[in-house]
């Protein structure tokens, strides 16, 4: 965390801004929050809390981990920090919010093409995912939180950025200074189609995203597709960072326990918009 991320971060309980002590991040009002060994901070209002362990699990994060650390969705990388270089303000480091951020492979790589001329929050329900997060970009501020009561102080961001997780309008707007930008990744209708040949009798192609959001300026999408093919445990990799991993058969699950090698198409559509100028 730098002074600059730490001043990005609003107390959960009063939503006043939050003051690095030691080991511990503090609001006017005596709220307290213990960052953890390895640099994050939780602001998980309790009241959020719905489950013991919110968000995407331990195994599912690791398999994350282990997947995004190859190259098969590297294009969608480089394409995402592409963006992030280019829609950033150019005279000053970008502020960046990475709402679900997951492991922070992403983050990483954003940060990296910026060279340092970026200032990052990241946060995500799993605790799993902002610890592993943290450990891979120790500048930039990782917190456990959601997005639809995000630990971001208002109109802090130029940048937000959501890579596959819950869209909540509101408080992306919130979080986002006016002209910023929000950068939203969606899967296209054919986005892992071939892992979805052998889960189910008959699959279906993704919904096509819709584009328009009260408050925000639709400005451009790009997208990216590609064909991978994965042997053994990638595959297995693949699928359990998936929302299919909760919802197939379990003949589904079988037919991929035996497939050695698997090819699929995958892609990515990168919706960008503006929050309008007052
Ligand atoms: C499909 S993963 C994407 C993670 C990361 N953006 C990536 O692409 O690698 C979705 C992530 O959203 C998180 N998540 C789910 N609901 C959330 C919420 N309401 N607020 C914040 N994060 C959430 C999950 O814990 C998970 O890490
Ligand atoms: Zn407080």
């Amino acid at each position: 965390m730098t002074p600059e991320t730490v001043g990005g971060l609003r107390c959960p309980v009063c939503h006043g801004p939050l003051m690095q002590m030691g080991r511990s991040l503090r609001c006017a009002k005596g709220h307290s929050f213990d960052l953890a060994k390895e640099g994050y901070v939780n602001l998980l209002p309790i009241q959020k809390k719905h489950a013991a362990d919110p968000g995407d699990g331990k195994e599912m994060v690791r398999a994350r981990r282990r997947f995004l650390e190859g190259e098969w969705y590297g294009p969608f990388r480089r394409m995402l920090a592409t963006l992030c270089c280019q829609y950033a303000p150019q005279d000053r480091p970008a502020r960046i919010v990475d709402a679900g951020c997951g492991e922070g492979s992403y983050d990483r790589a954003v940060l990296d093409a910026l060279q340092q001329r970026g200032e990052l929050i990241g946060f995500d329900l799993s605790k799993e995912a902002v610890r592993l997060a943290a450990r891979l970009v120790p500048q930039a501020a990782f917190a456990v939180g959601g997005s639809f009561c995000a630990p971001v102080r208002d109109g802090w961001a130029d940048l937000l950025l959501n890579v596959f997780s819950p869209m909540a309008r509101e408080e992306f707007l919130r979080m986002l200074r006016p002209g910023g930008y929000l950068i939203y990744a969606v899967p296209t209708p054919r986005h892992l189609y071939g892992l979805k040949q052998i889960l189910y009798q008959t699959p279906y192609e993704n919904p096509v995203q819709q584009t328009d959001y009260e408050g925000l300026r639709f400005v451009e999408r790009r997208d990216v597709s590609d064909e991978i093919t994965l042997k053994g445990d990638q595959i297995q990799d693949l699928f359990a960072m998936t929302p299919y991993y909760w919802n197939t058969p379990a003949q589904g699950t079988q037919r991929l326990s035996q497939c050695t090698r698997l090819t699929t198409e995958i892609g990515f559509g990168f919706l960008v918009y503006q929050k309008p100028q007052p």
